[in-house]
């Protein structure tokens, strides 16, 4: 594998050559650096003019939860039952399939077993660290938003992505089976948005893209599983994530309603980047390396894989109608919607999101109030 990343063209979107040619290299190192050159701004307009702004924060302010006490942590989690269990239920791989020629070829029960318990370490790991990934931009939002309504919302952000990090970083130690660092992918991604010095790339990487692809991988999740702890946490969690992209769609619709042609031109095609390198970073390559298997092998099974298709395109669910929402799709000749129509997402241009999330917010509050009250 190289570790010279292939550019995203217009060919090679679905290649994966392209894909698999960008990896960490170092999977050992406990720090990692980005410059951010970003100019840390002073208001001294205290006005508080943005009602919807000024209503969410409120919102937050109500919200804030502990994921030390308001979460059953003393529910026991045996992970290869889990996922035994998860299989039983929800098979993926349809019964009949033709192993033969592929590296699945010698695979028992137990293998698929440890397929399922690796995965979810992967998986869990991928959110904690997205999680940090907010943190950081939130608390960069912070100081780089001109506005004070903004600056308020953002800085209960920071608070929020903090109790993430730690719910999903303790879920990991006591619960699950080992971590996983960062993926390639995701860590790119981050990097680009964390460096970009215009405050606005920051919100729409983070709270537009990587947070729309988190609340939808979320709430798959969450169906999902069957593990009740796991499933409070990411209820609790996506209550917090709905109010972070409703705080990113407020925003930017504001300021990109006074951007050129060419500015947003320069917004669509960084959306469309992140796009495509989170859906890449689904193929898990980490996993396989853990579990012996090339990458580019592994290939045969996500081609049986019947949810994988679905998956993926459920992932821009939330990304999509939000685009649409800040007048991304259809700016500069419709270049983005095109691109959306090529990964075959566009169909989610009208689906509305926050109503669902929401109610889930005040589902958190009333398990609050009632835990209060016993
Ligand atoms: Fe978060
Ligand atoms: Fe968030």
């Amino acid at each position: 594998m190289s570790d010279k990343p292939i550019p995203i063209g217009p060919d090679n979107v679905d290649d994966l050559e392209r894909i698999l040619s960008i990896s960490n290299t170092d999977v050992d190192a406990v720090a990692h650096v980005v410059r951010a050159e970003s100019d840390a701004i002073f208001t001294w307009d205290y006005e508080r003019s943005r009602p919807a702004l000024s209503k969410l924060y409120e919102k937050a302010k109500n919200s804030q939860w502990n994921g030390d006490t308001d979460l059953p942590w003393d529910t026991k989690v045996d992970q290869e039952q889990v996922v035994v269990r998860n299989m039983a239920e929800r098979p993926t791989l349809p019964p009949d399939v033709d192993w033969r020629g592929t590296p699945f070829e010698s695979w028992g029960d137990d293998d698929w077993v440890k397929l399922g318990i690796e995965s979810q370490n992967w998986l869990l790991s991928q959110f904690m660290h997205g999680e940090q990934g907010a943190l950081i931009c939130t608390a960069q939002i912070v100081e780089t938003v001109p506005w004070i309504d903004a600056k308020y919302y953002a800085a209960t952000q920071v608070m929020d992505e903090a109790r993430h990090v730690e719910v999903f970083a303790r879920y990991l130690d006591e619960k699950l089976s080992g971590h996983y660092p960062i993926g390639a992918h995701l860590r790119a991604l981050l990097d680009d948005i964390v460096s970009d010095t215009r405050w606005d790339m920051t919100y729409l990487g983070m709270q537009i893209m990587v947070e729309g692809l988190a609340l939808a991988a979320f709430g798959f999740m969450h169906q999902m599983t069957t593990e009740p702890l796991l499933k409070k946490l990411l209820r609790y969690v996506m209550s917090d994530e709905a109010r972070h992209v409703a705080f990113g769609v407020i925003s930017l619709k504001e300021f990109y309603d006074q951007l050129s042609e060419a500015e947003m031109r320069e917004r669509q095609e960084f959306a469309y980047e992140a796009a495509v390198r989170m859906r890449d970073r689904f193929l898990q390559q980490e996993v396989w390396e853990r579990m012996g298997i090339e990458p580019k092998d592994a290939m045969a099974l996500a081609l049986v894989d019947e949810a994988r298709p679905l998956f993926q395109q459920m992932l821009f669910s939330k990304i999509v109608p939000n685009c649409k929402k800040l007048g991304l799709l259809d700016a500069s000749d419709q270049w983005l919607r095109r691109r959306f129509e090529e990964l075959e997402v566009i169909q989610f241009e009208d689906f509305t999101d926050t109503g669902e999330e929401y109610a889930l917010l005040d589902e958190v509050q009333k398990d609050r109030d009632l835990a209060a009250a016993s």
